[in-house]
């Protein structure tokens, strides 16, 4: 009998953290031929998943170049992602998340007349602008897609508001906490001189990420300014900062927290070091997708420097808090989280909505299901 032909497709590192273990189960699993396609609209980051992974793609579009546009990525993978199903011909293409690799990889295989399976599928913000441009990217791809595996049961919720029947849809967890369990120990001991040094205990560690598009400009200004203001009024905060590799958002981070000797600007973590530093943090500060959700699993409250989020089951259950972009109620936020310790314990305990770790097993089943091969 023909194996299920399967092709993942992803571009950027927090798909490929995300789908990593995916791809490794369908490599394991009898029946399924596994065809890995990466776009690379991120080179490093994404190499760095690879190797960590030990992934090895048998497509590479290599598209990432300095300073593109969503138009430049939209347009290079459209193309790419063509041909390459033109040659692999799969039953299905698996995408996940909210890039525009995600969006674009859907429209490709939609374009043949190939089923798209979306992973991390229903999460909304509600405002399209906000992620940007990910809430549409995510969206769109929804209406794509054929099958789609939702991390929670409120993202559940969201696809059947916009019409998806419920035979297409998965609650299988979020494939991020299968990763994140298996990397984070708690002996673990960095390569990283700076990062071994670093007195955990007797300092408060924050660690902090910021990329998103709708921050750039004046929001990311006012983070980076609060940040500099927390360091001023709380000696005992030492900041660790890995920063995206965005050129504009390194040298806004470079200009105006270079100077201050509590704050590390460094370069991105691999995600073994980047998920055990969150562990032992006491605080963290991002306007990142992913750390929203494997914060929580860890244990660390973190306040989030965006306006809203499409990850609300963390913020009900206490661990996590959007606190905005202005600078004085982030500084307010955070000191009032380092000198209350009640309210710091009540955001510690650590809640999971996430996940279990069995995320991409459910989906293997699914797929299994769905094509009749079990
Ligand atoms: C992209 C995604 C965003 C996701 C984020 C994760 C889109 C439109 N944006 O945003 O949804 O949350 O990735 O990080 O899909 N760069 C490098 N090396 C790398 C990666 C990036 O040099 O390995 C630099 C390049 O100059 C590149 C720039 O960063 O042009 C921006 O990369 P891009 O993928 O366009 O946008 P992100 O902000 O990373
Ligand atoms: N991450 C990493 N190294 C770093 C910073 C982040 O491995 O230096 C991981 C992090 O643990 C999470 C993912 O990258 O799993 C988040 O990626 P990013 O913030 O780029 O994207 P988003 O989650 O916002 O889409």
């Amino acid at each position: 009998m023909n194996k299920l032909k399967v092709m993942t497709i992803f571009g950027t590192r927090p798909e490929a953290i995300k789908m990593a273990p995916l791809v490794r189960k369908l490599q394991e699993a009898e029946g399924i031929q596994s065809v890995l396609c990466v776009t690379a609209q991120h080179r490093e980051m994404l190499d760095m998943v690879l190797d960590l992974f030990q992934l090895k793609p048998d497509y590479d579009l290599d598209i990432m170049q300095h300073g593109q546009t969503i138009s430049d990525i939209t347009v290079k993978v459209l193309k790419g992602v063509e041909a390459v199903l033109q040659e692999v011909k799969p039953d299905i293409v698996l995408v996940h998340g909210d890039t525009t690799t995600t969006f674009v990889g859907s429209l490709a295989a939609f374009y043949q007349q190939i089923a798209v399976g979306h992973v991390e599928a229903g999460l909304r913000s509600g405002n399209i602008y906000s992620p940007y441009p990910e809430e549409m990217n995510r969206k769109l791809t929804g209406h794509l897609a054929q099958l789609h595996f939702a991390p929670t049961e409120g993202n559940y919720k969201n696809l059947i508001k916009e019409g998806i029947g419920e035979e297409k849809i998965f609650i299988t967890g979020n494939t991020v906490i299968d990763a994140l369990l298996q990397v984070v120990k708690e002996d673990y001991v960095f390569d990283n001189p700076l990062l071994n040094k670093i007195d955990y205990h007797n300092k408060k560690v924050l660690v902090m990420t910021c990329h998103r598009r709708e921050n750039w400009g004046e929001p990311m200004e006012n983070i980076f300014k609060a940040v500099v203001e927390i360091t001023e009024k709380h000696r005992e905060v030492e900041v660790i900062f890995p920063v995206h590799l965005n050129p504009n958002i390194r040298n806004l981070a470079k200009n105006i927290m270079g100077d201050t000797k509590a704050i590390h600007l460094i370069e991105p973590l691999d995600y073994e070091p980047f998920a055990n530093l969150l562990n032992k943090a006491h605080l963290i500060l991002t306007d990142s997708g992913g750390i929203q959700e494997e914060a929580p699993a860890l244990g660390k409250p973190i306040l989030v420097l965006r306006t809203e989020t499409e990850r609300p089951e963390a913020v009900e259950a206490g661990t996590v808090k959007v606190v905005g972009v202005e600078k004085q109620r982030i500084v307010e936020e955070v000191s009032k989280l380092l000198s209350n310790s009640s309210e710091y314990l009540q955001m510690e305990a650590a809640v999971n909505p996430y996940g279990d770790g069995r995320a991409c097993e459910r989906i293997v089943k699914a797929l299994k299901d769905y094509f009749k091969l079990s």
